[in-house]
């Protein structure tokens, strides 16, 4: 990596990020991803993007139920915003291994998370490939607000972690 491209990298670091665990179901298929490029895009609808790398299992998900969940994470989830970071639904089945506490969602068929701050349930509105990249945008159509907190933004320790 060339002195330029590393300054880029830094400094793109700098814009803060609020962490989510991104869920998705098709079929029997399921799985928690963390996601910190994510931004509100519309008040009236309400929407919400979502940026994915393709080769995540999750990508495949989101493209074939055309819905997903966005579970806001609390201050106090850094350690399973690590696990779904880390770890891919290709190898384990993170809601078991993870002991990861869902419920049912109203509308979509993705798991929400129990633990998190808010769940935002989304269909999904829109795609479009950007660089190495996927935009999904999502119209939140139902919130299950769970607990009064902080949302989780990128410390420094996650960081750390490539993504
Ligand atoms: C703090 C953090 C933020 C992340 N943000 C994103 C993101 O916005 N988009 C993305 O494609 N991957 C992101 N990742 C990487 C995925 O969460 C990671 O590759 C995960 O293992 C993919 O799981 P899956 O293959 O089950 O979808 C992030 C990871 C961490 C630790």
């Amino acid at each position: 990596m060339s002195a330029n491209e590393k300054q880029i990298k830094e400094g793109l670091k700098m814009i803060g990020n609020t962490v989510a665990l991104v869920t998705s179901q098709q079929g029997n298929l399921r799985d928690a991803t963390t996601v910190a490029w994510i931004s509100r895009v519309s008040n009236i609808p309400p929407l919400i993007m979502i940026s994915i790398a393709p080769e995540r299992f999750i990508h495949k998900l989101i493209l074939e139920s055309g819905e997903f969940n966005v579970a806001i994470l609390g201050e106090d989830n850094e350690e399973l915003a690590i696990y779904c970071g880390t770890n891919t639904a290709y190898e384990v089945d993170k809601f078991k291994e993870g002991n990861i506490a869902t419920f049912k969602a109203g509308v979509v068929s993705a798991p929400l998370i129990n633990d998190a701050l808010v769940n935002l349930e989304c269909k999904m509105v829109e795609t479009k490939r950007a660089g190495d990249h996927t935009i999904f945008i999502g119209e939140a159509i139902a919130a299950h607000t769970m607990r009064q907190g902080r949302p989780l933004m990128v410390t420094d320790r996650l960081c750390t972690l490539e993504y």
